[in-house]
């Protein structure tokens, strides 16, 4: 359609449209510029990860461990290893020593205790502090000594714990079953004619009881061998009176040795 402008005309009102600020020319078809944002590919919103749930902290059945590493272990020296690599008693952590054994493994008597104390950590042997002096003379007295390489005159020593609780407490029951596999391992590798059991920790261990005062003196079996309960030397030392019946004792246990 003829405007009746001149090109000079049309050329002026176009620059003048730029100045107010068109800078797009009207097409003949409206755009839908709602439709074209729309349709614009989106962009990637990154989700957030959901953190993968911390894995389950590896629960360790020292009991388990102690029994396959002592069921490994073909003699004494091997399960002296074994004890001493075993790492899941805490009371090993504060201990200078391991204390494994004394005495002669061939005896026919071998006398288990509770846990080495100062003395004992400090001389990496059992029953060396005034206690284990008593318990030679004890030993002494019935014609036994852990010096003896006879082995029906001489004894072999341990200790349900092989290493010295903090403050000399007693074992508890936990530290008492993660070690007990090592015990009865070690009997059964002694083997002994007999096993004496002084005082209550090692009654605990071995025959699940406790009450050394109604069991001491009464035979009784552990592992298939005979085993006598009897009075700490420990506990001697402070009750000078129970030396009665822990001499009745020895006496009935050099009675057994003799038949
Ligand atoms: N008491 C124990 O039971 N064992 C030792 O070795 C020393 C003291």
């Amino acid at each position: 359609m003829d405007s009746g402008n001149t090109y000079w005309d049309d050329r002026a009102l176009l620059e003048w449209q730029v100045e107010l600020g068109a800078d797009d020319a009207i097409q003949d078809t409206p755009v839908d510029r709602y439709a074209l944002e729309a349709a614009k590919p989106k962009p990637k919103v990154e989700t957030p990860k959901t953190p993968a749930p911390a894995a389950e902290p590896v629960k360790i059945d020292a009991v388990a461990e102690a029994r396959s590493a002592a069921k490994n272990a073909a003699d004494l020296p091997a399960l002296a290893a074994a004890v001493q690599a075993f790492e899941h008693c805490e009371i090993k952590r504060g201990a200078r020593s391991f204390v494994f054994s004394d005495g002669n493994p061939a005896a026919r008597v071998m006398i288990v205790g509770e846990a080495p104390g100062r003395d004992e950590d400090r001389a990496g042997k059992p029953f060396v502090g005034v206690a284990g002096q008593l318990l030679d003379r004890m030993l002494a007295a019935i014609d036994l000594g852990r010096d003896h390489d006879d082995p029906t005159r001489s004894a072999y020593i341990t200790n349900v714990m092989p290493w010295r609780p903090p403050s000399n407490r007693a074992p508890d029951p936990t530290e008492i079953a993660m070690m007990l596999p090592f015990l009865e391992r070690h009997i059964t590798l002694a083997n002994p004619d007999f096993v004496v059991l002084m005082g209550n920790t090692p009654c605990q261990a071995l025959l699940k009881r406790t009450g050394i005062t109604r069991m001491r003196g009464t035979w009784t079996e552990v592992l298939g061998k005979p085993c006598l309960p009897m009075f700490h030397p420990a506990y001697l030392l402070r009750n000078t009176s129970a030396k009665r019946e822990a001499w009745a004792d020895l006496l009935d246990l050099n009675a057994r040795l003799k038949s």
